[in-house]
């Protein structure tokens, strides 16, 4: 299986704290039944600043290591990178890294209480430059649970979404969980990621979310999830369901 989303670099931002749990997270993920991630550092998010040239030197670290340690696990380069206005600009710097560093793909965060009135623009604008954002765990934003129109619309101007794994499997409280549930329904979702930090209660959990989605959703389903992770690490385009439209909400009827 491939994870396009987790924190496994050491001492770079709230993941491992040092090499031996690095190690702890990559031996856990074999475990999982992966054999491929991206290692998607914090950038911006008000905490952490991972520029993408420190994030592609340590990719080169890490993947010598688990070589020497016989791991089989390989690490791609990617990054988390939180929304803000100055976007461009940082692209324009060359600090923004997307997935497998291949232009193509970007892991976006929206803060997590709201979705700035500019996200649709930043949507649009980055398609432009050819790169599909990718809106990480929207299960996990206030505003978005409480209006998913607000996906929709960001679904239909170009991005794409990934669902957490714990999210999936209750983790975060029921209300995510059937929030994630409902943008599946949706099709307002692409991917499933483990957005693991540690081996603990933010761990990999692919494999038990893949036989979540399975049972709730029927197999095709998780067969479309793994094929689009598998699509993206070749570089390909990955697979759109059309999204259900969903009723806007006219005084907190619907
Ligand atoms: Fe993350």
């Amino acid at each position: 299986m491939i994870d396009i989303h987790c924190h496994i670099l050491p001492q770079i931002d709230d993941g491992p704290r040092n090499i031996n749990d690095c190690l702890g997270m990559a031996n856990a993920a074999v475990g999982n039944g992966i054999t491929d991630l991206f290692a998607t550092p914090h950038h911006l998010n008000g905490q952490y600043e991972n520029s993408k040239k420190k994030i592609l030197n340590r990719i080169l670290e890490i993947n010598k290591l688990l070589q020497k340690e016989n791991i089989p696990l390989t690490v791609y380069p990617g990054q988390e990178l939180r929304l803000h206005r100055e976007i461009f600009i940082s692209i324009e710097m060359d600090d923004v890294l997307t997935l497998g560093d291949k232009g193509q793909y970007l892991l976006l965060e929206l803060p997590s209480g709201e979705v700035p009135t500019y996200a649709r623009e930043v949507v649009y604008e980055l398609l432009l430059k050819g790169i599909t954002p990718i809106i990480v765990h929207p299960e996990r934003n206030r505003a978005l649970s409480a209006d998913i129109h607000l996906l929709f619309e960001l679904v239909q101007e170009g991005a794409l979404t990934q669902l957490t794994s714990g999210s999936i499997l209750g983790h975060y409280g029921k209300r995510i969980k059937s929030f994630s549930e409902k943008i599946i329904e949706h099709n307002l979702a692409h991917f499933i990621a483990s957005d693991a930090h540690n081996t603990d209660l933010r761990g990999f959990s692919l494999q038990e979310a893949y036989e979540r989605v399975t049972k709730k959703f029927g197999i095709n389903r998780t067969f479309y999830f793994n094929e689009n992770a598998e699509l993206l690490i070749n570089g390909q385009n990955i697979y759109r369901q059309e999204p259900v439209p969903v009723r806007k909400r006219i005084l907190g009827i619907f």
